[in-house]
């Protein structure tokens, strides 16, 4: 028996992307993206592992819906790969990636999955980065057609459209840190991405509301990073205080309050030029669901490590780790209760609808002799997280739902296939999908709107 309960109607589901479980590249007139064209550059993903083949959903997609289906699932976001719609970004439509969106949502909706579609999870067609990329404005508005083309051959069948999943990720990994696609290691083109990808949510979300025959729900997914000083002293937190800006505040600000952070520095400035222009904020500001991606805490000293906005992450001891970051649950309830009371709460008109939209640990997995995966880590870190968003719920703030990340093993972007974050293991030599415990527990979770912590 639950000994905590979710309000009636909270939302489960699980979350995915299109680049880390579909594979079939270049198959069936699909374009280039641009993290096609960054595995295949030697030396960016550990093991020089691709996202080629994946998980195979392009062509597994039924069985993997089926298995959805039979753990109880009932939403489920996914992203569409750009290149497959549209193979240069604009332009020419690609008839067999509208069919094989079209036979994912029809199976979806067969067993009662919710689609929550996200147009945009980091895989920016190769022809647009060639003509300047998201740094570039024109790319906004090529998003926005792109969008319009979306809710045109799907929006029927879709009560939801989720814009960009971590627009600071795109912006800040593939233009400053280099990490990501497209590797760039230049602040000023992280910064005019980050704005761009911003105002491209606010065309965009213009362009569905055109577009669709019935009320679509607008979405996004932010990444957002509770962030303490490493110390009490005022030069640490007043570099936690930087770090919160340009992590946190740069995107919240803008899509929840029409401002930004990015004015109030000095060092910024003159990275900006023009870069954001008469109207741009007010277009931003528009928003239904603000969902939350969850997976860890910052603490930051000040130091020169990162120049120009001088500050240091450290790695605290006396918590556990997992293999890509410090396990903090009482960051989830930090973050969601300040959510509440900086952006949703002080609002005159209607808050958008809170949800968290990705949650998750990559612990090493593996089959035990008889078959099963115990992965008694990953069911402990979800108890600990569900029980801090339960508290933020009984704390008054309305979160309307939880989304893990991810449904099975897929390719995680720089570390390859090194790091599994699913409920579902995947045997990536032979494809073959296992239920691990935490997949057969959430589904327990789920079925009975409560746990046991
Ligand atoms: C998030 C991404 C997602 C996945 C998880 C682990 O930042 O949205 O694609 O890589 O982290």
């Amino acid at each position: 028996m639950p000994n905590i309960s979710f309000p009636n109607n909270f939302i489960w589901g699980v979350a995915a992307s299109a680049y880390q479980i579909e594979g079939a590249w270049n198959e069936d007139g699909k374009g280039v993206s641009i993290w096609d064209t960054f595995v295949h550059t030697p030396g960016k993903i550990v093991n020089g592992e691709t996202g080629d083949v994946a998980i195979d959903h392009y062509h597994r997609y039924k069985e993997d819906i089926a298995l959805m289906a039979e753990l109880g699932l009932r939403h489920y976001r996914f992203s569409t790969a750009w290149t497959r719609l549209l193979p240069n970004g604009t332009g020419q439509v690609n008839p067999k990636g509208v069919a094989f969106y079209d036979r994912l949502i029809d199976t979806l909706l067969k067993h009662n999955i919710e689609p929550y579609l996200c147009l945009f999870h980091w895989d920016l067609p190769q022809t647009l980065q060639d003509q300047g990329g998201w740094p570039k404005r024109e790319t906004a508005y090529a998003f926005a057609d792109y969008a319009r083309l979306v809710t045109k051959h799907f929006g029927d069948r879709l009560n939801v459209i989720f814009t960009h999943n971590e627009p600071w990720v795109a912006a800040f990994a593939g233009h400053f840190f280099g990490e990501h696609a497209p590797g760039q290691k230049d602040l000023g083109a992280a910064l005019r991405a980050q704005h761009h990808i911003l105002l491209s949510h606010g065309l965009a979300a213009e362009a569905i509301r055109a577009e669709a025959k019935h009320p679509i729900k607008i979405g996004i997914t932010l990444n957002l990073t509770p962030v303490y000083p490493a110390s009490d002293s005022k030069k640490d937190q007043e570099a936690a205080a930087r770090v919160d800006a340009i992590m946190n505040r740069i995107v919240l600000d803008p899509l929840l309050k029409g401002t930004t952070p990015m004015l109030e520095f000095k060092v910024i400035k003159p990275f900006l030029g023009n870069l954001i222009q008469p109207g741009d904020l007010e277009k931003i500001r528009t928003l239904d669901i603000l969902g939350v991606n969850y997976y860890s805490r910052a603490v930051i000293k000040h130091s020169s490590k990162i120049p120009i906005v001088n500050v240091e992450q450290v790695h605290p001891e006396g918590n556990e780790y997992s293999g890509m970051w410090e396990i903090f649950p009482e960051g989830l309830y930090a973050l969601l209760t300040r959510i509440q009371n900086d952006y949703l709460a002080p609002r005159e008109d209607a808050a958008p609808t809170l949800m968290v939209t990705e949650n998750g640990v990559p612990v090493p997995d593996g089959l035990d002799f008889d078959g099963r995966v115990r992965d008694e880590r990953r069911i402990r870190y979800l108890k600990n997280h569900l029980f801090q968003v339960h508290r933020a719920i009984q704390d008054g703030v309305p979160v309307k739902g939880y989304f893990h990340w991810s449904f099975m093993d897929n390719f995680e972007w720089a570390l390859g296939y090194g790091q599994r974050f699913g409920l579902v293991y995947v045997d990536y030599k032979t494809q073959k999908r296992t239920v691990k415990d935490s997949g057969r527990w959430f589904a327990r979770v789920m079925e009975e709107n409560g746990l046991e912590v």
